[in-house]
């Protein structure tokens, strides 16, 4: 078994432009686990523990479905807090430009996932980045103005042309993401 995903990378100069958004929430101190760099992505699906013959049947399907849809950019833009801004535990950045060709993109994927058995996502698709993550209520106080005051907008694009199936494995240092196959997009 293996803890899988499928998503989105974000090149070097848009992930910079992240870490520096962070760094300037981090000064309000707030106990927050901050994404690392490396590992922000876009998550299209999470599927969880997956055997490796469910693997296999999910690359063959999701090649020929994403071939479909043609490569396109998102703009990162804007910031908010799951469940609310007012009670924040999953810090996101959100996007504009690209949007519904990303939620087009992730039907496609749900679509496929859901013909090979992987458990159904109840909640509708909601394009985010998550940036960090609370762990406790230290701070939280700081970290919710901060949430109210911030305006962010990524001055590079982000091009999409391909949807990446990672391996999470957890430890107490944090995830590790391994790509394990990549799909192009048109
Ligand atoms: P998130 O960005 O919304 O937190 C790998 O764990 C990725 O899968 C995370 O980026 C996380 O998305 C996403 N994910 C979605 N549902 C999840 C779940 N039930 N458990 C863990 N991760 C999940």
């Amino acid at each position: 078994m293996i803890r899988a995903f499928l998503s989105i990378d974000l090149p070097e100069d848009v992930r910079q432009e992240l870490a520096d958004l962070q760094a300037d929430f981090k000064k309000e101190g707030a106990d927050v686990k901050w994404v690392e760099s490396d590992n922000l992505h876009l998550t299209l699906k999470f599927l969880g523990d997956t055997e490796e013959t469910q693997i296999e049947a999910l690359k063959q399907s999701l090649t020929e479905a994403v071939r479909g849809t043609l490569p396109f950019t998102i703009q990162l833009e804007g910031i908010g807090a799951f469940p609310r801004t007012t009670s924040p535990r999953v810090v996101w950045v959100g996007a504009n430009q690209g949007k519904a060709e990303l939620e087009e993109l992730a039907k496609k994927v749900e679509t496929v996932c859901e013909k090979l058995e992987f458990p159904v996502e109840e909640r509708p698709f909601s394009a985010h980045l998550t940036i960090g993550r609370v762990r406790s209520r230290d701070g939280l106080a700081r970290l919710i103005k901060k949430l109210q005051g911030v305006e962010f907008r990524a001055s590079h694009p982000a091009p999409v042309d391909r949807v990446i199936l990672y391996q999470s494995t957890l430890s107490p240092r944090g995830p590790t993401y391994t790509p394990l196959a990549e799909f192009p997009l048109g």
